[in-house]
């Protein structure tokens, strides 16, 4: 018989725990000399409704064990999307995490962090002996929140939290055939999904291309001399040609003739929006910003922010190399 038990595997026990998704907060308390503290913290959890309390847990090798041990009070933070910066550098010892952070007035006498999703003030009530960390147990003596969206930690990694969205109405065409091969096209397909967003989405402001007579070529050099000053046919063509629209010298010298475009004298001519071009986009932008205000009013906040951040993934992931559209010289 073995009485052996495998040796503990504590990266594996790590990575086990990492699977529960939290919230990232920062506690904060204050030395006895005035000296504030802050950590990034997500052992934070909920305990009591009534009486209010949170708890959180702290590591006995953490540098500001002796300030936590001693202070009465202390704040938890519950960090918003936008404060991922924030949390890094609460979570590294040896720099002053509050210069340049403007403090609130609070309750006591703990660093109080604006811009947060939420923020409880709290008293210690218990402190417990947990392994290699100390459980603070706190009674909430004050509290707030905000509507900005929270941090996620999942994984080892920062995340967003998304909503899961419910199936799109589909038509139903016919009794399902267990035999039969799985539907190659279904409405888990990325691409379909994709599309379909794109033209919706387009849809909601089509009639203002119509209104104005620009195509969908005319668009995206329109889209493009907007951010873009003076480029080249091959430049324009650079920067489009993913789209499947030839954006060729025959469509700017059209746009030209019309007054959207100006452009340089030949060989080379270099192409840049006209008055009536600047005037057109900016239509076509200020329809394009109303669908979307619209839409991101159904979504949510939260959503929209997951959304863009996928996306932002998905362009990198899929890009064939562009050139940079935003920030760099023609
Ligand atoms: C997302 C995240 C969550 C963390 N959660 C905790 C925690 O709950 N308890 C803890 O003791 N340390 C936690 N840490 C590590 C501390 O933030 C880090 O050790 C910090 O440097 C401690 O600060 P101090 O040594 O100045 O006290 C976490 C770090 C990160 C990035």
């Amino acid at each position: 018989m073995n009485n052996h038990t495998p040796p503990f595997d504590s990266s594996a026990f790590r990575r086990a725990l990492g699977m529960f998704a939290t919230g990232v907060t920062i506690v904060t308390a204050r030395a006895g000399d005035g000296t504030p503290v802050g950590m990034t913290a997500n052992s934070f959890n909920s305990v009591s409704l009534d009486p209010p309390m949170v708890l959180w847990s702290l590591a006995k090798s953490a540098r500001s064990l002796p300030v936590f041990h001693a202070a009465e009070h202390w704040n938890v933070h519950i960090l918003a999307n936008e404060q991922n910066d924030l949390a890094n550098r609460f979570a590294r010892a040896g720099e002053d995490k509050f210069a340049g952070l403007s403090l609130e007035p609070a309750l006591a006498d703990a660093p109080f962090l604006a811009g947060c999703s939420a923020r409880f003030q709290c008293r210690t009530v218990f402190r417990y002996e947990g392994g290699d960390h100390i459980i603070f147990v706190g009674e909430v003596v004050g509290f707030d929140r905000s509507e900005m969206a929270p941090l996620l930690y999942v994984s080892g990694e920062y995340a967003l939290a998304t909503r899961l969205a419910s199936p799109i109405a589909t038509e139903v065409t016919g009794a399902a055939d267990a035999s039969a091969e799985p539907a190659p096209f279904t409405e888990q397909l990325l691409g379909y999904l994709l599309g379909r967003a794109h033209y919706q989405f387009m849809w909601g402001f089509r009639r203002t291309l119509d209104e104005l007579g620009i195509s969908h070529g005319e668009f995206f050099v329109l889209s493009l001399l907007a951010v873009r000053a003076a480029l080249d046919a091959d430049q324009i063509t650079a920067h489009t040609a993913y789209t499947g629209i030839a954006a060729d010298t025959a469509l700017l010298s059209a746009m030209r003739a019309r007054g959207l475009l100006s452009a340089s004298a030949d060989p080379a001519p270099r192409y840049a929006l006209s008055p009536a071009g600047h005037a057109a986009s900016r239509r076509v932008l200020a329809a394009a910003h109303a669908v979307e205000a619209a839409l991101v009013e159904q979504l949510g906040g939260r959503e929209a922010a997951g959304l863009r951040n996928l996306l932002k993934h998905l362009i990198r992931a899929s890009d064939p190399g562009l050139p940079t559209l935003w920030g760099a010289s023609a």
